[in-house]
């Protein structure tokens, strides 16, 4: 069944969004009145996009023998990714600085009134099983990123590399998705107005090794097994969430304990840009007390736990979780 649209409004509504056809990526950021600057910053990683879903089905998912300033493998997808961004973002003459997750510090582009962070392909080690990974971004404008907050950001997103290559943005109006369609080598806007609802009994709990510690952790997951809840965790940050979203549902959680008191996502170039994402679509982030969005960007490399999804879900979870 085929919608042709003139405008937004003759959209289906289904449950939690708008379901739209036929109008282009870049309709949809001309209808928004994007700035031209942060239209190319968006076209670049949806032109990044299609060439990463490329290297995904034929490059190998093999180790580098290099490590991350996090001290991480870094897999040849990994730097390959990263490059494709980079030279996208260059290519747009209008950005300033960037910050990577595959990089060891920031890098200065030029002159352009934009900073964008970054991670390139986050999930990697999911590749070589075959699980859906994502990139994720953040945009600010701005020539700094360190004294920022995730609040600062006027735009992010994250593309899902699965059955479908589809790309979730805000530009602080909303939430949309658009999925890339192969013959005509484009995006095109699938929903619109994406929201979370209140509550949803899905949950995706991630760093389960911090229940050896910490008892608060344990009392949460009973509580989420006794209220019968729907585990729904992949191990993938950026289709684990984007689930969240699309099904307009549940929490997604990754706390810290004591070998690693902030967990292991990373602030500016993970959670900033997934938070923004998802208080658009009227969820909730925090890190157990603070909003994600709140927390400043003291350094680069910066951790944070956090707990994501529908507000109350979130709130429930800060009432068991004694300490961020
Ligand atoms: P990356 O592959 O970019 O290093 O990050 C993966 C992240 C995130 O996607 C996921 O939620 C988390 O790592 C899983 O961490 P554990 O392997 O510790 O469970
Ligand atoms: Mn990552
Ligand atoms: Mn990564």
């Amino acid at each position: 069944m085929e919608f042709f649209l003139n405008d937004f409004s003759k959209g289906i509504f289904i449950e939690n969004y708008r379901f739209v056809s036929m109008v282009t990526l870049s309709e949809y950021l001309r209808q928004c009145a994007v700035e031209e600057g942060l239209q190319k910053i968006i076209f670049a990683f949806a032109s990044a996009a299609s060439e990463i879903a490329d290297a995904l089905q034929r490059v190998d998912a093999g180790f580098t023998g290099e490590k991350n300033v996090y001290g991480e493998e870094q897999l040849a997808l990994d730097v390959l990714s990263d490059r494709i961004v980079q030279k996208a973002l260059q290519s747009t003459g209008v950005v300033g600085l960037i910050a990577s997750e595959e990089l060891p510090d920031q890098v200065q582009f030029g002159n352009g009134p934009y900073a964008v962070a970054y991670d390139p392909l986050d999930g990697s080690s999911l590749v070589d099983v075959n699980l859906s990974v994502g990139t994720i971004f953040g945009i600010y404008k701005s020539d700094h990123f360190i004294g920022l907050c995730g609040d600062d950001q006027i735009a992010s997103g994250c593309i899902v590399y699965g059955p479908k290559t589809t790309l979730l943005l805000t530009v602080k109006a909303g939430v949309c998705e658009c999925a890339y369609d192969r013959k005509n080598k484009n995006f095109f806007l699938s929903k619109e107005r994406l929201f979370i609802k209140e509550t949803g009994k899905m949950f995706a709990p991630g760093n389960l090794r911090a229940t050896k510690f910490r008892e608060d952790y344990v009392e949460l997951m009973e509580y989420w097994m006794r209220e019968q809840y729907t585990l729904r965790y992949s191990g993938g940050m950026v289709p684990d969430i984007n689930q969240i979203i699309l099904k307009g549902k549940g929490i997604f959680t990754y706390p810290g304990y004591i070998e690693a008191p902030h967990g292991k996502l990373r602030l500016l170039v993970e959670c900033n840009p997934m938070a923004l994402l998802v208080e658009q679509a009227q969820g909730k982030a925090t890190d157990g007390v603070r909003r994600i969005l709140e927390k400043k960007i003291t350094e680069l490399t910066l951790r944070t736990p956090i707990y994501i999804g529908s507000k109350s879900e979130v709130e429930n979870a800060e009432n068991f979780l004694h300490s961020a």
